[in-house]
């Protein structure tokens, strides 16, 4: 582990000069990134954030006040395995690959782009959010967030310039390059265009959106690539916080309205309605449901083939890993009718994955009804079907309901206001953001947490402005 060089890291950096020049000369143009597209107005401001400084689940960690662009962010990869094995497709049983097989160059060094993409992409979202927080420690977990997507931005550099070569370098710079919502230079993935600029919005991100991050990296921390696999380890430890900000964020907004609600109507009280909650929730689900890709998929089966991109939790939860015989049935559109269809399963698999994550945000939304049900209310929330609101795959060029039945695209349109965040909307909950900033306080339109961070109280100065 070195942590006191230029890049802290545990890749043995200093050994290879090639790859440490090429990253060293990477690195201010990603700090004047930061300070460009980072979080606007705190950039100098002492932040108590935690830092990567270990891999592996216990004392990786270290708290405390950092000013944003000070941020020590390094390369970490879990340990290596030895004698580390190609878990699944047609090489399965063979060593894990090293270096980058030629045949699979492509399609790797897009997989690493494209996750890599979603990193700085979620920080340019978030940049004005500062302005506009609940609470110091709403604010603290927001700059957490941020300055890890910039590690993981670090994290999937690391591989291109250490393993691509001239391309690889290319890709890292114009990593820098695209902006997230621009309409010359766009992020590559549709929900990482989308504005992100009200606290609502921040927390329905990374519930759903960071969520979706949690399982193409567990798909990649299978990988028979073994860098990318140990890369995608470690970051998922940190995403795991990522995902807690969201649903507990989520969760306390749940729980005030509900308070609201027995007092009155929570548009009055300053509160935020259950049914503009549930909007925000269909529209973020189902932009995250796009990030998993088509339903039918030759790519997901060629990765699968080649052991890059596994399944979710392919060594724990399978048995048989070259997924060659079985068949999957997905409902699809034939003559304007919803029917099954029969696919190899391979591919299936973005679909395979999807399911996963629908399941985990099912456990999401049971957790906000707990806060309804033990407030004494009996209204519900719910997810959308996976077929509604869909821009990418086979349900793209149809139009459902959030039931998931096949409607015509007048009655979606006519339906519009009910099922997802309107003008009105998006401006009545603008309208609820203002600062607090005073330690201790909370805004009107969210709980209080139920703890604090790593032991501190809900009190504590977690941001020194
Ligand atoms: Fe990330
Ligand atoms: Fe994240």
């Amino acid at each position: 582990m070195d942590l006191y060089a230029n890049i802290p890291n545990n890749v043995n950096l200093a050994q290879d000069k090639r790859l440490q020049r090429a990253l060293e000369k990477w690195l201010p143009n990603y700090l004047d990134w930061w300070r460009e597209m980072g979080p606007d107005g705190f950039q100098e401001k002492e932040v108590w954030l935690r830092t990567a400084v270990d891999v592996g689940s216990e004392g990786w960690a270290h708290f405390d006040y950092v000013k944003m662009p000070d941020y020590r962010w390094g390369i970490f990869l879990e340990p290596a395995q030895p004698n580390a094995k190609v878990g699944f497709g047609d090489n399965y049983g063979q060593p894990a690959y090293q270096e980058v097989p030629g045949e699979f160059r492509n399609a790797l060094r897009r997989i690493i782009v494209t996750q890599g993409d979603t990193e700085p992409a979620s920080v340019e979202q978030q940049r004005q959010l500062g302005k506009t927080c609940p609470s110091l420690y709403d604010l603290r977990n927001l700059f957490q967030v941020n300055v890890e997507e910039g590690r993981h931005l670090w994290a999937m550099v690391y591989l291109l310039h250490g393993f691509f070569g001239r391309d690889g370098r290319d890709e890292a710079d114009a990593l820098l390059e695209r902006r997230s919502g621009n309409p010359d230079k766009p992020r590559i993935l549709e929900a990482f265009n989308q504005p992100c600029d009200d606290w609502l919005n921040f927390f329905a991100f990374t519930m759903f959106t960071d969520r979706d991050g949690k399982y193409q990296l567990s798909a990649l921390a299978e990988s028979g690539f073994e860098p990318l696999a140990r890369t995608c380890k470690f970051m998922l430890t940190e995403e795991a916080h990522h995902m807690f900000v969201g649903d507990t964020g989520l969760g306390r907004v749940v729980k005030r309205t509900a308070q609201l609600m027995k007092e009155g109507d929570p548009r009055t009280l300053g509160g935020i309605p259950l049914d503009i909650i549930q909007r925000y929730i269909n529209f973020w689900f189902s932009y995250s449901l796009d990030l998993f890709g088509g339903e039918i998929s030759s790519n997901s089966a060629d990765f699968f083939a080649a052991g890059l991109k596994g399944r979710y939790k392919e060594q724990d939860q399978y048995s048989e890993h070259t997924a060659t015989s079985e068949i999957f049935t997905l409902m699809v559109v034939e003559d304007s009718r919803l029917k099954p269809r029969e696919i190899p399963l391979r591919n299936a698999l973005n679909e395979v994955l999807r399911q996963e994550y629908i399941k985990d945000c099912e456990k999401g939304l049971a957790r906000w009804n707990k806060i309804l049900d033990e407030e004494g209310l009996s209204e519900r929330l719910a997810l959308p079907n996976s077929r509604f609101h869909r821009h990418v795959g086979e349900y793209a060029n149809h139009t459902f309901d959030v039931a998931g039945n096949l409607i015509s695209a007048e009655e979606f349109e006519a339906r519009r206001i009910e099922w997802l965040p309107t003008m009105a909307d998006r401006e009545y909950v603008r309208s609820l953001m203002h600062a607090v900033t005073e330690p201790g306080k909370i805004a009107n339109w969210i709980a209080q947490p139920s703890t604090g961070i790593k032991g501190k109280p809900f009190e504590f100065e977690y941001v020194r402005l």
